[in-house]
């Protein structure tokens, strides 16, 4: 049985781009692999969050994977900052993590970009995500394209560790989908879709009403031609709605095509609508029954302690290695 570790920002609203790059994912990897689904507070303090927002955000997230169909009693699902070894881990990893490992990171780059003042904690952030991985030794860690840079960097911050102080950790493999790591914005299709960018008509949230979610995708934007044909390069757009409609429906690319084949992009568009409302609406009636139940506090402080119980282990193993004395 493999181990599994994955996380999410509670940073805003989360898209369909965390959904099915991610989410979606860690739902199938649940009943084969000990999972561990975190919600990455510590993370998200990288940037100025409030602290109202901060609470609210932390707990949507955690109710959100459990309103997705992950299982409690199957995967650990808990907050990153109630198991305080991953900061722990993450100090020590910090020291051994150089500055121009970090300076190279596109993530860094892009959050920083034309930033007068950028906080320390966003440039030593990748150190803090290899050890949420390293912490429990994981072999699989499901994301999105865009953290690929980051797991590389963990697998090198993992292999310096074993070079230097005895073979202990595992080198993570990355587990990106070979369709949908990279859900692009409905209104620009060079862009990712993501939880941050202002225009909320570029992504569609996954506790979007239905007829929010009907209205963007009619006015997603789609190039001049009028085939539904999968061409990423040629026609990055309707390449993404079929991309959004294959994984929503799951049905294949082909079998999308050739179900809209001689069609125009208006009965596409409608029909694209309806198959995401179908995925989202009943998540939206099992978030809200989360919500309202006043069980996610239990569930998330259970899924800590069991985490907290490997996390120890494996901070006193690195503390020994290298050199800590014990209590
Ligand atoms: P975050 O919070 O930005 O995104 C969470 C997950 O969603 C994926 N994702 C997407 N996938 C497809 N298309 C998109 N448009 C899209 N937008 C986001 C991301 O790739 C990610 O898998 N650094 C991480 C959080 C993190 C983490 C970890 C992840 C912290 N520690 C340890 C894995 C393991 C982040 O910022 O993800």
């Amino acid at each position: 049985m493999k181990k599994v570790l994955s996380g999410i920002q509670p940073s805003g609203k989360l898209t369909l781009g965390n959904y099915i790059g991610a989410i979606k994912n860690f739902v199938t990897l649940q009943h084969d692999h000990a999972c561990n689904f975190m919600v990455v507070d510590l993370h998200a303090i990288t940037v100025p969050q409030e602290p109202a927002a901060l609470t609210e955000q932390s707990e949507a997230v955690a109710a959100l994977y459990i309103a997705a169909g992950i299982d409690p009693n199957k995967a650990n699902v808990y907050l990153q900052s109630h198991v305080m070894q991953h900061a722990q881990l993450g100090w020590l990893l910090t020291t051994l993590t150089s500055m121009g490992e970090l300076e190279r990171m596109t993530q860094f780059k892009d959050k920083s970009a034309g930033k007068e003042s950028v906080g320390a904690g966003l440039f030593v952030y990748p150190a803090l995500m290899a050890a949420d991985i390293l912490i429990y030794n994981a072999d699989l860690v499901p994301v999105g394209e865009d953290q690929k840079q980051h797991l590389e960097l963990t697998r090198d911050l993992a292999g310096r560790f074993n070079h230097r102080f005895g073979d202990y950790f595992t080198l993570p493999e990355p587990y990106i989908p070979e369709v949908g790591a990279r859900i692009m914005s409905l209104d620009d299709a060079s862009k990712k879709m993501s939880k941050s960018n202002p225009n909320p008509g570029s992504y569609i949230a996954l506790l979007d009403s239905p007829d929010e979610i009907r209205k963007k995708i009619s006015r997603a934007t789609t190039d001049s031609g009028r085939e539904v044909k999968f061409d990423p390069t040629g026609k990055p757009e309707v390449s993404n709605l079929i991309t959004i409609y294959s994984q929503c429906s799951g049905l294949s690319i082909a079998e999308v095509e050739q179900r809209y084949e001689g069609q125009m992009y208006g009965p596409f568009k409608k029909d694209l609508a309806e198959v995401v409302v179908s995925v989202l609406e009943p998540l939206q009636q099992r978030y809200r029954e989360i919500r309202e139940s006043g069980e996610l506090r239990s569930i998330l402080r259970q899924g800590a302690e069991r985490a907290s119980e490997m996390a120890e282990k494996t901070l006193q193993d690195v503390q020994r290695l290298m050199g800590f004395v014990g209590k």
